[in-house]
């Protein structure tokens, strides 16, 4: 099997958010089951050259009606893998990652189109073009309409990976008409999505899945399909749910470098090493009888900031302590900050990306709060319950997929709620308070949570069997 995987990020090279996680995972471990995947990402003016091994393999020529545009391909060595850089004009016309629409539109479509002219001219015939999200859909569309023709395309089938739906490329248009890639002419799409990156990918696609099975079900629906339920749902039978995994070498308890003591789940006394050093460090209550509770996140709509402070106020009369992780929206971290200055001796609101200070929350927090309104998938519940700290989650998506509710389920490993208002999420952290005083079932949530197996493995057979199945119809066609 020979994979091409396009995405928009990959870590450790290129990340902003979960989907840097999984286009970073996910190629290792399917490479573990002995397939040939091969990993592009534009090569960012923020990659530092100096730092990485980089090996020139190709230069090429992207084709447009108009004209064409030369590219860079590189190669280099990730943690033992490969993956393949592409260089252009568009792609430096910004420094990092992400920045105005229209212009990552047009960078964005020029490094699909050059990563499938890239596999061309090295002559490596994938059996599968892997596209994610927005950004790499256009080279999912160009398939749809030149493997007729191109005796080189004529057995790719492509799959294309939903992290984010509301994310469509809008404001894309310009771009797409420069590199020639017309609006799609299907009914099932409303007329504002027929010419948007992520709707024409998903007309056109052979598969699509996004990245947990509740998620898959979700976008089928109004309230989460955001106009393209339409669309997805006639193509349900080519729609799937796949799980994504954690590394969980890089998220162990046992072995974490940032720790102050390692633990593990037949022992969880040294939690507290992490929770002490913490709370004295930001000037908290350093009582193992009252809770902490804490959030790390992006500070997004998305993830239910305001819901999870409006539940805090709420519970004033109740003993707890809290602590945010995180950047985003200015206003978000406005509330944030003015939480911290309402509550000043239980709150603490800390606005950056910190990854030892996550790490050692993770470690020390009894709870972690996650209400997101929705959720692909979500990672911060799986390295939660790797680490012990018990996860009270909205009942949507990934979340609800991984965590079990403990007051409905004696098996449970967390709390969950819904419908997703700050009530219903006050009433659970309510629950949750009660049932931290005792102990020995505190430990079994714990111990149970601790005890799931959130590895790459699963998926990545999942997505090695999805390979097959739209491999083996391609070559029937
Ligand atoms: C997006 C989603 C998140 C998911 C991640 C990786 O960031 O919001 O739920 O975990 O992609 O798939």
């Amino acid at each position: 099997m020979k994979i091409l995987f396009l995405a928009a990020e990959s870590a450790p090279l290129a990340k902003v958010g979960g989907l840097g996680d999984v286009a970073g995972d996910l190629p290792r471990a399917l490479q573990n089951f002995g397939i040939d995947v091969r990993p592009f990402i534009p090569f960012y003016r923020s990659i530092n050259r100096s730092d990485i091994e980089l090996d020139l393999v190709d230069d090429i020529f992207v084709d447009y009606p108009l004209g064409s545009e030369k590219a860079l391909i590189y190669r280099t060595l990730i943690n033992g893998s490969k993956t393949y850089l592409i260089d252009g004009e568009p792609i430096g016309a910004v420094n990092g990652i992400y920045s105005d629409p229209q212009v990552d539109a047009h960078r964005f479509t020029f490094f699909s189109l050059a990563a499938l002219q890239a596999a061309k001219s090295m002559g490596w015939k994938p059996d599968i073009l892997h596209a994610h999200d927005w950004h790499t859909s256009s080279a999912v569309v160009w398939l749809n309409r030149n493997r007729d023709s191109d005796p080189f395309w004529k057995n790719t089938a492509s799959l294309l990976t939903v992290h984010n739906l509301p994310y469509m490329g809008a404001g894309g248009e310009d771009a797409l008409d420069y590199y020639g890639i017309e609006a799609v002419d299907d009914e099932r799409l409303p007329g504002w999505a027929r010419h948007m990156a992520l709707p024409m990918g998903l007309a056109t696609a052979d598969w699509i899945n996004t990245v947990s099975p509740g998620y898959a079900q979700e976008i089928q629906t109004p309230e989460f399909g955001h106009g393209l339920e339409v669309l997805i749902t006639d193509r349900k039978d080519y729609v799937r749910g796949i799980l994504n995994g954690l590394d969980i070498r890089r998220w162990d308890p046992t072995t974490d470098k940032a720790l102050p003591k390692h633990f593990k789940r037949d022992d969880l006394n040294p939690r507290q090493e992490a929770r002490f050093a913490m709370l004295e460090a930001l000037g908290l209550d350093t009582n193992p009888k009252v809770p902490l509770l804490a959030m790390i996140t992006r500070l997004d709509h998305q993830k239910g900031v305001d819901l999870a402070i409006q539940s805090l106020v709420n519970l004033t009369k109740e003993d707890w302590q809290f602590i945010l992780l995180g950047t985003g929206d200015p206003n978000l971290e406005a509330m944030a900050k003015g939480f911290e200055s309402d509550y000043p001796d239980r709150a603490r609101s800390i606005i950056r990306y910190d990854d030892h200070l996550a790490r050692n929350i993770y470690a020390g927090a009894d709870m972690m709060l996650i209400p997101s309104r929705y959720e692909p998938c979500g990672l911060t519940q799986m390295i939660s319950m790797r680490y012990g700290c018990v996860p009270v989650v909205a009942a949507t998506g990934g979340l609800k997929d991984t965590v079990t509710d403990y007051v409905s389920n004696p098996q449970g490993t967390g709390f969950v709620f819904s419908p997703i208002n700050s009530d219903e999420l006050t009433q659970t952290i309510r629950n949750a308070l009660t049932m931290y005083r005792d102990k020995r079932r505190w430990r079994g949530l714990q111990r149970r949570g601790m005890n799931i197996d959130f590895s790459w493995q699963q998926s990545a057979r999942k997505y090695t069997e999805l390979y097959q199945q739209a491999h083996s119809e391609r070559s029937q066609k």
